[in-house]
C-alpha cells in the first residue's frame, strides 16, 4: 500500500533528458536531498541539472514520517562523548538551521506544516534522559524533562524539544520542484568524476552530486562497508486519540508516534534489511493492545541508510575523486539532514567555505564496532550458498514474507517477487 503522503499529493512531472548535456553541476537523485540541492543551486544562479531514474521523491522521501526536528534520538550525549563539544554544537546548529529553513520555505508551500514539540522517551531508564539533558545543557540548548501522558503506555519520561515541526513531505516537494531543471526517467548507467552516462545521453559537469540514497560507485569511498540499511514500518491508525506531539523511543527498536489529519502514524518494527524483525505485525499487536478501537487506514515501510558513527556522510565522495560529492546516511533523520546536506553541498560545489564540512566529511575517521558488524554481514552473505543472488556484489538474498520481497542483508538492495529493483545500491532488477 502507498504511504499516506503518496495517496494525498500530486507531484509535477518532468520530461526525460533528450541527448547530451553540459552543465556546471549535475545532481543525481530526486529525493529530498537532491531536490533541495537543486533548489539552492537554482536560487544561487548556478547552472545545474537534476536527473532522476524514475519519478521525483518515489523512494524514502515518500515513505518518511516527516518530522522536522533537530532532536535525533538521544544523539547529543553521544556526540559530546565521541566528537567533543565543538562538533556536537555544529551538528545541533546545522540541523537547527535546517528546521529554520523549512519553516521559511513552508510558509508558501501549502504543505500542512505544523509546529509541534518533539519528545524522545525512555520506557524504563530515566538515567539516559538525564545524561542527554546534561549534554544539551552543556551545548547551551534548553531542553526539558517531560512526562508523556499522551502516550498509551507508561514510560520513564522524555526529553522534550519545544517548537519543532511536522509536515507533508510530498506537498512540500511538489511546491519547491516547480521551475527547477529536472529530468525524470533519466537513469545514470556509468559515473566518473566529470561525466555521467545516462540512458538518455551523456552529461558532462564540473561537479557531480550523488544523492541517490545509497551511493552508486563501489570503487571509491567504501560505502559498502561504511553503511548498512534498515527497514522500519508505519501504520496510519484511525479512530485513535491525538498524541499532539512527535514521539520516538530512545531505543533503536522502539516505536514512534505523530498525528496527521485525524490519523495516528505509528512507526516501528525496525530491523536491518535482509534480517528478521517485527514489521507491521509488531505494530498491529501494539495497536490491538493499546488502541483496541483503532482501524488501519494505511501501511507502508521505509528504508534508511545508517552510518558507522551516527552522523551523515556529506561532502567529497572520497579523497581521490575531485568534483564528485555525496549525501547519504541520514540515520532515519532524513528531513533536516537533507536540508543541511543540500546547504553544505551547494556551498562546496561553488567553492565556498562551510563550517559543517569537516563534521560531515565522508573521509573522516569512522572506526566503530559497526564496521566489523557490516564486514561480518557481507562475508556471511557472500558465503551463504543459496540462490537467488544479489546483482550488487553477489550476496545471497533473503525472502521477506511480510513485504513479499527479496532483500539483501549485505547492503540492503531489495527486489520484488518479479525481480523488479525496489531499493539500491543494486542498479538493476534481478532474474529470480
Ligand atoms: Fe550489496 Fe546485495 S546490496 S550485495
Amino acid at each position: 500500500m502507498d504511504s499516506i503522503w503518496k495517496q494525498t499529493a500530486e507531484l509535477p512531472r518532468f520530461a526525460p533528458l533528450e541527448g547530451d548535456l553540459k552543465t556546471d553541476v549535475l545532481v543525481i537523485g530526486g529525493g529530498m536531498a537532491g531536490l533541495l540541492c537543486a533548489y539552492w543551486l537554482d536560487r544561487a544562479g548556478v547552472d545545474y541539472a537534476l536527473v532522476e531514474a524514475r519519478r521525483l521523491c518515489g523512494g524514502v522521501t515518500g515513505n518518511t514520517t516527516a518530522k522536522l526536528t533537530f532532536q535525533h534520538g538521544l544523539i547529543y550525549a553521544r556526540l559530546l562523548r565521541e566528537f567533543g563539544l565543538g562538533r556536537a554544537r555544529l551538528y545541533l546548529e546545522a540541523n537547527r538551521a535546517a528546521l529554520g529553513q523549512y519553516r521559511e520555505l513552508c510558509r508558501e508551500a501549502g504543505c500542512d506544516f505544523q509546529e509541534r514539540d518533539a519528545y524522545v522517551y525512555a520506557l524504563t531508564d530515566r538515567r539516559k534522559l538525564d545524561r542527554e539533558l546534561e549534554a544539551l545543557e552543556r551545548l547551551g540548548f534548553p531542553a526539558e524533562f517531560s512526562r508523556t501522558p499522551a502516550l498509551p503506555m507508561p514510560t520513564a519520561g522524555a526529553v522534550k524539544f519545544t517548537k519543532q515541526a511536522q509536515f507533508h513531505p510530498l506537498k512540500f516537494a511538489a511546491a519547491i520542484a516547480k521551475g527547477l531543471r529536472i529530468f525524470e526517467g533519466t537513469k545514470v548507467l556509468e559515473l566518473a568524476p566529470g561525466r555521467a552516462v545516462t540512458n538518455r545521453g551523456t552529461v558532462t559537469a564540473e561537479n557531480i552530486v550523488a544523492a541517490t540514497h545509497f551511493p552508486l560507485l563501489n570503487k571509491h569511498g567504501a560505502y559498502f562497508l561504511k553503511l548498512y540499511q534498515a527497514r522500519s514500518y508505519v501504520l496510519a491508525l484511525e479512530n485513535v486519540p491525538e498524541v499532539g506531539g512527535m514521539y520516538v523511543d530512545e531505543g533503536e527498536k522502539g516505536l514512534s508516534f505523530r498525528d496527521y489529519k485525524g490519523f495516528l502514524l505509528l512507526g516501528g518494527g525496525g530491523h536491518r534489511t535482509g534480517k528478521k524483525g517485527g514489521g507491521w505485525r509488531e505494530l498491529e499487536d501494539f495497536a490491538k493492545r493499546r488502541y483496541p478501537q483503532a482501524g488501519i487506514a494505511a501501511r507502508w515501510a521505509a528504508q534508511d541508510c545508517m552510518t558507522l558513527d551516527g552522523v551523515p556522510y556529506v561532502g567529497r565522495y572520497s579523497r581521490g575523486t575531485k568534483g564528485l560529492y555525496v549525501a547519504t546516511g541520514f540515520n532515519k533523520w532524513g528531513m533536516t539532514s537533507s536540508m543541511a546536506a543540500a546547504r553544505l553541498l551547494a556551498d562546496l560545489v561553488q567553492g565556498k567555505e562551510n563550517p559543517w564540512a569537516e563534521l560531515f566529511s565522508p573521509s573522516r575517521r569512522v572506526l566503530r564496532p559497526q564496521l566489523a558488524a557490516n564486514a561480518w554481514e557481507s562475508t556471511m552473505g557472500l558465503l551463504t550458498p543459496t540462490v537467488p543472488r544479489c546483482p550488487h556484489m553477489g550476496c545471497a538474498l533473503k525472502y521477506n514474507p511480510q513485504e513479499h520481497s527479496w532483500d539483501c542483508p549485505c547492503h540492503g538492495s531489495r527486489f520484488g517477487e518479479d525481480g523488479e529493483l525496489l531499493d539500491n545500491p543494486a542498479t538493476d532488477g534481478k532474474r529470480l
